[in-house]
């Protein structure tokens, strides 16, 4: 069999691409070069350059040798090939030839793509993008949890409202995944339940996208109406949840709570303690985290640990044990 021909070490510099790869390109004009392993050199050989067109016999060559596993594409080219992937972000679960911080990279961009995009014009269509994308990130998470590691590792560092839904998104479900390990490891976590949650950290602050950019990132003291209307946030996401048609518990408690504090000293319910599901304290621990370790126009970054360590500290506001947890994550690596 002609797969066996092609050898190992090839992948070091090439990605072997599958057949569902090669057709999510444009047909005649692929966006970047192609490579063809010719057997009987036992050489790699340019198939193709980008900027060129393809064929008609050459497309159905292509896709002929491509299904003998003889077609490549180079890994200098990965900043095309990640773009190209993220857009059609389900191809990451059937390209085998990806390592894992290759597909962690690709979702990281996907995500942010899709939340500027619904953040920017917050309507259905681009919520249900968003979705699509987030169910491939459960998917490939929920075979093995531990993938969301690699993750955790490539969250931005510059603040803006999608930046930060990204980064609550991914390590909240890392969080997630460990406030929940013994269930994770029976069996016993529901597929729907772990799903809604990690729709909900990702869009906890959807209420955000309504309030203007200045007013979001202001630096100087807020007048009193500048202030309700940010305090305001967390009810407009739940009303836009409404009119959404997303209205599954986990996800209306991310957006309405992660401002909810312990002592009853947060907003805009005021809730105390118990009151506040687990899922609400663990977004506002996420939360906080991911606004202390990235630089914003009022406060420079704190170093990970420093941030885990004061929210840890800070039992009066936070679940110490859901705070530990994200101490651990950080500080262990694990
Ligand atoms: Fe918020
Ligand atoms: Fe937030």
């Amino acid at each position: 069999m002609s797969k066996n021909a092609v050898p190992e070490s090839l992948n070091e510099e090439y990605y072997q691409i599958s057949s569902d790869i090669l057709e999510s390109f444009s047909k005649y004009r692929p966006p970047l070069d192609i490579f063809r392993f010719k057997e009987d050199v036992a050489r790699i050989e340019t198939y193709y350059r980008a900027g060129g067109r393809l064929s008609k016999e050459q497309v159905e060559e292509l896709a002929e040798l491509t299904r003998e596993g003889l077609i490549f594409v180079s890994r200098r080219d990965h900043p095309v090939y990640v773009k190209h992937i993220s857009y059609q972000l389900d191809l990451v679960l059937v390209d085998k030839n990806l390592k894992e911080r290759e597909i962690a990279d690709i979702f990281i961009q996907a995500l942010t793509m899709r939340l500027e995009n619904f953040m920017e014009q917050p309507v259905r269509a681009l919520l249900e993008r968003l979705r699509e994308d987030v169910m491939v990130l459960c998917e490939y998470v929920w075979n093995d949890v531990h993938r969301i590691r690699a993750l955790t590792r490539r969250l931005h560092t510059e603040h803006t409202l999608a930046h930060h839904s990204v980064n609550c998104g991914v390590m909240g479900t890392a969080l997630f995944i460990r406030l929940y390990a013994d269930d994770f490891n029976r069996g016993a976590m529901q597929r729907k339940l772990f799903e809604n949650a990690v729709m909900g950290l990702f869009l906890h602050d959807l209420g955000m996208s309504k309030i203007p950019v200045f007013l979001r990132d202001k630096t100087q003291a807020l007048s009193r109406d500048e202030q309700s209307k940010l305090l305001s946030h967390p009810g407009t996401g739940y009303e836009m949840l409404g009119k959404l048609d997303l209205k599954d518990r986990p996800v209306e408690q991310c957006v309405m709570e992660h401002h909810e504090r312990l002592d009853g000293s947060g907003y805009p319910q005021k809730l105390k303690g118990k009151d506040i599901s687990p899922l609400g304290r663990l977004c506002a621990v996420v939360d906080s985290y991911c606004a202390m370790v990235t630089n914003r126009p009022y406060a420079p970054a704190k170093e990970p640990a420093q941030a885990a360590n004061e929210l840890a500290e800070d039992a009066k506001h936070y679940d110490s044990r859901i705070a530990r947890l994200l101490q651990s994550l950080i500080v262990t690596g694990k």
